[in-house]
């Protein structure tokens, strides 16, 4: 990327070491971003992608915490804060599965996955406004006082047998960044989301990992491919951005028209 869009701005992406978070941390750094890694095992894998920022020219810091215990989330920013001054653009991408039919589904299925996709994104949220209200607009470096960018998923709105806990807690997540978009676009913070659809990820490997899943898979993609880690990064780095200031409470759907209901295109 040439023109780096996110200079001396500082973020934060949670469950920065894989998948969608290691390619999000990569995108904003190279676009000028500092970037805390959070992770919460394989601290190998966190420091690989401190690395790699490091080695696009941007400097970062992997940061070790849970996002669903409260302490350590506090402790966290504190840590970020301490190291670099403040915060502008928060990434509430860390989320889980773990699947079950619904009359199988135990309280700690059910638990394990609220805690960590709909309260660690909460937890976040709330220390990144309030550092973003201390510090206020910093004209330098943005025209707003800060960027919360929260990852969701198409089962925000697709229903999805099997999984009630984790379309359960993408559901929260879009009531929850619109109602803290409602409450803070006064404080000149932007609340979005990112949607993703299909992305090839360790959370969904069997969705894509054969010549018959991913034919399967691509029935529900009118794109016709998988998505690519990347394919959000770039998303998230304009909606970090300026360029998309005055967009707030929106949720940016990224699923090459995965909730275009494609089974109607021949029926209904
Ligand atoms: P992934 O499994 O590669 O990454 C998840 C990350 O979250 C990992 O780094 C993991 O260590 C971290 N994590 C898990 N529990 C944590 C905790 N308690 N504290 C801190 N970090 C924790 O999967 P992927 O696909 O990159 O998922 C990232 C986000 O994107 C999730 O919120 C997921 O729901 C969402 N998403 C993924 C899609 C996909 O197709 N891959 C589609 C739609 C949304
Ligand atoms: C899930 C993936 C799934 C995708 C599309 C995501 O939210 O984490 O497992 O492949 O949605 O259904």
């Amino acid at each position: 990327m040439s023109h780096k869009v996110l200079t001396g701005q500082r973020a934060l992406v949670t469950g920065a070491n894989s998948g969608i978070g290691k390619g999000v941390a990569i995108a904003l750094g190279k676009a000028g971003a500092k970037v805390v890694v959070n992770y919460i095992s394989s601290e190998e894998r966190a420091n690989n992608v401190v690395e790699t920022i490091k080695s696009n020219g941007s400097d970062a810091l992997a940061i070790r915490a849970d996002v669903s215990k409260e302490d350590q989330v506090e402790a966290m920013f504190k840590q970020m804060i301490d190291a670099w001054g403040s915060i502008d653009i928060l990434v509430a991408n860390a989320g889980v599965q773990r699947d079950a039919d619904f009359t199988e589904m135990t309280l700690d299925q059910w638990q394990f996955v609220i805690d960590i996709n709909l309260t660690g994104q909460f937890l976040c949220c709330r220390e990144a406004a309030r550092e973003f209200i201390r510090r206020g607009i910093d004209p330098e470096l943005s025209c707003s006082a800060g960027k919360i960018i929260c990852m969701s998923s198409v089962h925000e709105v697709i229903p999805w047998a099997g999984h009630v806990n984790y379309a359960t807690s993408k559901g929260g997540v879009n009531m929850m960044m619109q109602s803290i978009a409602q409450e803070l676009a006064v404080k000149k913070i932007r609340v979005n989301s990112i949607s993703p659809g299909a992305i090839a990820t360790p959370i969904n490997t069997n969705a894509w990992n054969t010549p018959e899943a991913e034919a399967e898979l691509l029935k529900l993609i009118p794109y016709q491919r998988i998505g690519k880690p990347e394919d959000i990064a770039r998303a998230a780095v304009w909606l970090a951005s300026d360029d998309s200031d005055y967009i707030t409470g929106t949720s940016l759907f990224v699923d090459g028209g995965m909730t275009l209901y494609p089974g109607f295109r021949e029926g209904g």
